[in-house]
C-alpha cells in the first residue's frame, strides 16, 4: 500500500528537505500556501497532511479546521515552532493526530508518519474485510428511495456502537432480516457470530433451554453433556431475536432479566454466566397494541428498543419498486438460465401501481414466478400475473374483505384460527406431495417452524 501525503509549509528549505527525504516511500505534494493545498486536497484527498501552524495568509489552525470538515478521516500532523504550546493544544483539540517541533529531525518525523499511517493501514484493512463480509452475507440490498436511505443511514450510525440494542419494526417482507444482518456486518463485532433465534419457532416449553442452555441432567430428555444456549453462542457478536412479538410471557420475563443484568444461568445450573452481545430484535406485530392489551411487556420493549428502526412498507417507498424488480429480474434470469433483459412498459406501470401487501417478498416472488414461466427477453404483463389492485383501492378492498360475520352466540376465535392454519397446512402438504420441506417453503417458513405449527394444530387429525 503506497500512501499519499500533502505537505504545507511556507519555508522552501523545509518543503525541499522533507520532500526529498520522503518521496521514495510516499507520493508527496508540497504547497507553500494553505489555499492552494486545500484545492488539491478537495479533489484528491491524501492519507496524511503535514501542516505548518505559522503560515502567512490562511494559518495552520484555520486550514486544519477546513481539512477536518472536508475529510475527517485524513490524519493531520502539525509542524510547530517550540514556543507555540497553546496553539498546539488548540490544534489537538480540533482533531490533529500529532505534532512535530521545529527544527525538524528527519528520523523522528519519519517514525511519527509511519506510526500514524499504520493506524490508517489497519483501518483500511478492517474496512475492506468488513466490505467483503457484507457482500458475502448481505448480497445486494437495494436502497434507492430516500425513505429507505434514511433508514440505512441510521443503521450505519447505530451499528458502530456494538452494545446498543436495536428493535426493527415493519410489515412482513419489508427486509427486516436483511437489515439485522446489515447491522451486524457493519458493527465492530462483524467478525463475531450472528445468531438468529426465531422466537415463533421455538416450542414454548423449550424457550428457556434453547436460549440459555442447560446443564447435564437438568430435565428428562436433556442431553448427557449439557448444552450452550443460543445466547452463549452469540457471545462477542449479535443475537438476532426474530419475531420477538411471539415470545410467551414467561420467556419475556426471562429475557428481560438477562437484558437488565447481562447475566444468566443455564437451566439446572447455579453458575452465573455473563456474555457480551448486541441484541437486535424484529417483529411485524403491532407491539403498541400488544402492550396496550398486556401481551407484550413495556419494560422489555424499552430494553429492546433503545434504538427503534421503522422500515417503511413498499407502498410507502414506491421509488424502490423498479430497482428491486430489475435486480430480481437479473438474479432469477441467471438462476433459471433465462434471457430476460427488461420489463415491458405496461408491466412496469402495473408493478408501480400494485398494492404490495407482502412488500419486497411478494415482489420478489412475482418476478421469480414471471421469469420462471415467461419466455423473455421482456417480462410482460402476462408473465407477472398480478391482477389490478391499484394501491388507492386497497383500503376499501381490505375493509370489505376484513369485515367478518359473527353470529349472536359468538365464535371461538382460537378454534377458527387453528382451523384456518390446519387448512393451509393440509393444502401445502397436498401440493408438495407430502414433502414437509417443500410444504414449509410454500408457507414461507422453515421446516422447523412448519413441524411445530403442524403439531400445534394437531394435523393430521387423530381419529
Ligand atoms: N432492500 C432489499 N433489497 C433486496 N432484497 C430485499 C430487500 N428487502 C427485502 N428483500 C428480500 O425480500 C425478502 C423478504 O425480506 P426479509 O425476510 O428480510 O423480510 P422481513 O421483514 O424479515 O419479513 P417477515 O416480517 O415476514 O419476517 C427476502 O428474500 C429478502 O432478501
Ligand atoms: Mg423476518
Amino acid at each position: 500500500m503506497r500512501f499519499s501525503l500533502v505537505l504545507i509549509d511556507d519555508e522552501e528549505s523545509i518543503r525541499e528537505g522533507i520532500s526529498m527525504a520522503l518521496e521514495a516511500e510516499y507520493d508527496i505534494r508540497a504547497f507553500a500556501a494553505a489555499e492552494d493545498a486545500l484545492d488539491s486536497i478537495r479533489t484528491g484527498p491524501p492519507d496524511l497532511v503535514l501542516l505548518d501552524i505559522g503560515l502567512p495568509g490562511m494559518n495552520g489552525i484555520e486550514a486544519l479546521r477546513m481539512i477536518r470538515q472536508m475529510h475527517p478521516e485524513i490524519l493531520v500532523i502539525m509542524i510547530t515552532a517550540y514556543e507555540d504550546v497553546n496553539t498546539v493544544i488548540a490544534a489537538m483539540k480540533l482533531g490533529a493526530h500529532d505534532y512535530v517541533v521545529k527544527p525538524i529531525i528527519m528520523d523522528g518525523l519519519e517514525v511519527t508518519i509511519r506510526n500514524a499511517l499504520e493506524s490508517v493501514r489497519l483501518r483500511k484493512e478492517v474496512r475492506s474485510l468488513q466490505e467483503k463480509f457484507l457482500q458475502e452475507n448481505i448480497p445486494c440490498f437495494i436502497a434507492e428511495s430516500h425513505e429507505i436511505q434514511g433508514v440505512m443511514e441510521l443503521i450505519a450510525q447505530v451499528a458502530l456502537s456494538p452494545d446498543t440494542p436495536i428493535l426493527i419494526l415493519g410489515e412482513t417482507g419489508t427486509g427486516k432480516e436483511l437489515i439485522a444482518g446489515a447491522i451486524h456486518y457493519r458493527s465492530p463485532n462483524f467478525k463475531g457470530p450472528f445468531v438468529t433465534v426465531n422466537c415463533a419457532a421455538i416450542p414454548r416449553d423449550l424457550v428457556e433451554s434453547e436460549l440459555f442452555g442447560y446443564e447435564k441432567g437438568a430435565f428428562s430428555g436433556a442431553g448427557p453433556a449439557g448444552k450452550r444456549g443460543l445466547i452463549e453462542e452469540a457471545d462477542q457478536g449479535t443475537l438476532f431475536l426474530d419475531e420477538v412479538g411471539d415470545l410467551s410471557a414467561q420467556a419475556q420475563a426471562k429475557l428481560l432479566r438477562f437484558l437488565e443484568s447481562g447475566e444468566f444461568y443455564r437451566v439446572g445450573s447455579t453458575a452465573k454466566r455473563t456474555i457480551r452481545t448486541r441484541i437486535v430484535s424484529a417483529t411485524n406485530r403491532d407491539l403498541d397494541a400488544m402492550m396496550q392489551e398486556g401481551s407484550f411487556r413495556k419494560d422489555l420493549y424499552f430494553r429492546l428498543g433503545v434504538i427503534t428502526v421503522e422500515v417503511p412498507s413498499l407502498n410507502e417507498r414506491t421509488g424502490d419498486i423498479l430497482p428491486l424488480a430489475n435486480t430480481f429480474l437479473v438474479m432469477f434470469s441467471d438462476k433459471f438460465r433465462k434471457n430476460f433483459t427488461a420489463i415491458s412498459a405496461e408491466a412496469r406501470a402495473a408493478l408501480k401501481g400494485h398494492a404490495w401487501a407482502g412488500n419486497v417478498r411478494e415482489l420478489r416472488n412475482v418476478i421469480e414466478r414471471g421469469v420462471l414461466i415467461g419466455k423473455g427477453p421482456e417480462l410482460s404483463m402476462e408473465d407477472l400475473g398480478i391482477r389490478e389492485t391499484p394501491r388507492h383501492c386497497e383500503a376499501e378492498r381490505t375493509e370489505a374483505a376484513a369485515r367478518p360475520v359473527i353470529p349472536p352466540e359468538g365464535v371461538d376465535l382460537d378454534e377458527l384460527e387453528r382451523e384456518f392454519e390446519r387448512r393451509y397446512i393440509e393444502e401445502a402438504l397436498r401440493m408438495a406431495e407430502g414433502n414437509e420441506s417443500r410444504a414449509a417453503r410454500l408457507l414461507r417458513m422453515n421446516h422447523h417452524t412448519f413441524r411445530y405449527r403442524k403439531k400445534k394444530v394437531s394435523w393430521p387429525p387423530q381419529s
